[in-house]
């Protein structure tokens, strides 16, 4: 029988091979706030993890600090700095620590990083992404307000 001359709309696998990245421990000066695993639904046509997906999972992530010292409404105004520097794949468990950089007068600044225990190396964790954003504290009509807490041990 002839083959079939169309090309292959079956995806491959995600890539499994070795990126060249370092294994690293968490780092202990950041907090672990959130655990997540990408699902196939999060995955582009490579079969790696949409940008715009880590990006969600890193703004979240972001606030979780900040929220403890806005004590109420808060919105991001800034992302300063993302850096997507090894690609996410599906089933990768995802650890994403946070660190408080700076709090002003009614911002917040805060570090995030994203590390993945890929499926077949669990316990070892590779820095997939690092970001830096800014969050505002809001009243009720959305303006800025004083940061009501500057002392909370991170
Ligand atoms: C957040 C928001 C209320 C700030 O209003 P604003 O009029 O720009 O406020 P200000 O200029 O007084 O700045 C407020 C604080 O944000 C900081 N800020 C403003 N723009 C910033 C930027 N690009 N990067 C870092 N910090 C910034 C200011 O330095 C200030 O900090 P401080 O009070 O600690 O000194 C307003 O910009 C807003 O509603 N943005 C949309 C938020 C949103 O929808 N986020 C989700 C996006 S999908």
């Amino acid at each position: 029988m002839p083959s079939d001359p169309r090309p292959s709309t079956v995806l491959r696998p995600p890539n499994e091979t070795a990126v060249n990245a370092p294994y690293e421990p968490l780092p202990a000066d950041h907090t672990l706030v959130l655990k997540v695993i990408p699902m196939p639904s999060d995955a582009n046509a490579n079969g790696d993890i949409f940008g715009g997906w880590v990006m969600a999972q890193v703004d979240l992530a972001g606030s979780v600090l900040p929220a403890r010292y806005a004590q109420g409404r808060m919105a991001t105004v800034a992302v300063n700095q993302f850096i997507f520097k090894q690609p996410v794949r599906v089933g990768d468990i995802l650890s994403l620590v946070a660190k408080m950089e700076r709090i002003g007068r009614s911002s917040m600044t805060v570090s995030v990083g994203v590390y993945a225990e890929r499926i077949r190396n669990q316990g070892h964790y590779i820095k997939v992404t690092e970001a830096q954003l800014t969050y505002v504290a809001i009243d009720d009509e959305g303006r800025p307000r004083p940061v009501p807490v500057h002392d909370l041990a991170p």
